[in-house]
C-alpha cells in the first residue's frame, strides 16, 4: 500500500467499487490527475491490484477493503479518516439483478436496495466531515441509464438507483449552503466486467468505456467552487 505524500496541496478521492469497472477506471484517472486515492472495495486482492497500478504510475493510493453494507465496516472506515479532507467521495460501488418481479426474493429486493441506495446514504453521512474540510467538495453518484428510461425485468436494481437519484438530489440541495456539489452520473451499458456478466456476447460498440466516465467525474469535480451541474446521463449513440 502506498501512502499520501507530505504534500498539503494534494486533493483525495475517496472511491467506492475501486477494484474493477467504473471504480478501478476512476481511480487509475484520480492519480493521473495527482490525486491522493482512497480505494474501498470488498475484496482486496482486486484493490491491491488498483494500487499497485497506480503505484507503478508514480501515485499513491490507500486500500480499505469493506462490504459498504456493514454499518460497523462503515463506522470504521469513518473513524480511521477522522481529520483527513476528502475533495471527492465518488459512489461506484454497486450490485445488479436481473429477475421479474415475480422472481426476485426479498433477501435479493433487500440486498439490492441496501447496497446501491442505503450504502451510498450512510457513507455520504459519514463522510461529511472529511468533506466539509474540503474547499471544494463533491459527492458524485453513479446511477444508471435505468433512471431516465425504464426497462422490463430490473425492477429492483431500478427502484434502487431512482432511490439514489432522489438521494443524491436531495443532498445537492441540503449541501448547497456549505457549497459542497452533488450530481449522479447515470451511465448506459458500459464496458465493465458487471456488463459482461449481465449481457454476455454484447457488442462492445455499443458500451461507454469506463474511462470516459471517468472522464466525466472528473470533470464535474474539477468545476470551480461554487459551480455545479445538474444529473445526467452518458450514453453510445450506437446503443438503443
Ligand atoms: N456496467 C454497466 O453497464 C453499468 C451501467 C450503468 C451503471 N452502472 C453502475 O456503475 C457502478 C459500477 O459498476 P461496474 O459496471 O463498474 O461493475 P463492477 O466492475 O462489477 O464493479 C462493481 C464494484 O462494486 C464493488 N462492490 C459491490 N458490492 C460491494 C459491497 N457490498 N461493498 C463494497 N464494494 C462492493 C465490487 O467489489 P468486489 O468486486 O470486490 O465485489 C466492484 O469493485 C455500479 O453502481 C453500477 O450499478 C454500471
Amino acid at each position: 500500500m502506498s501512502t499520501k505524500t507530505e504534500n498539503p496541496t494534494q486533493r483525495t478521492a475517496l472511491i467506492t467499487g475501486a477494484g474493477s469497472g467504473i471504480g478501478r477506471a476512476l481511480a487509475l484517472g484520480c492519480a493521473a490527475a495527482d490525486m491522493h486515492t482512497l480505494l474501498i472495495g470488498k475484496t482486496a486482492s482486486k484493490l491491491d491490484a488498483v494500487a499497485a497500478e497506480i503505484a507503478a504510475r508514480g501515485g499513491t493510493a490507500a486500500v480499505h477493503p469493506l462490504d459498504i453494507t456493514d454499518d460497523a465496516a462503515v463506522a470504521a472506515l469513518a473513524t480511521a479518516l477522522t481529520g483527513m479532507t476528502i475533495d471527492l467521495l465518488a459512489q461506484c460501488a454497486g450490485d445488479w439483478l436481473i429477475a421479474s418481479i415475480d422472481d426476485t426474493s426479498s433477501a435479493q429486493l433487500d440486498h439490492i436496495l441496501r447496497v446501491n441506495l442505503r450504502a451510498p446514504y450512510r457513507l455520504a453521512r459519514a463522510l461529511l466531515p472529511n468533506l466539509r474540510r474540503s474547499d471544494n467538495a463533491s459527492i458524485i453518484m453513479i446511477g444508471s441509464i435505468v433512471t431516465a428510461l425504464s426497462v422490463p425485468m430490473v425492477s429492483a436494481y431500478t427502484a434502487a438507483k431512482v432511490g439514489l437519484k432522489g438521494l443524491s438530489g436531495a443532498l445537492a440541495a441540503e449541501l448547497q449552503p456549505e457549497q459542497i456539489r452533488v450530481v449522479m452520473i447515470s451511465p448506459g451499458p458500459a464496458d465493465t466486467p458487471m456488463r459482461a456478466a449481465a449481457s454476455p456476447g454484447i457488442d462492445k460498440s455499443v458500451l461507454v468505456p469506463p474511462p470516459t466516465i471517468a472522464q466525466m467525474v472528473l470533470a464535474v469535480a474539477a468545476l470551480p467552487r461554487g459551480i455545479s451541474t445538474s444529473d445526467f446521463t452518458l450514453h453510445s449513440l450506437l446503443w438503443q
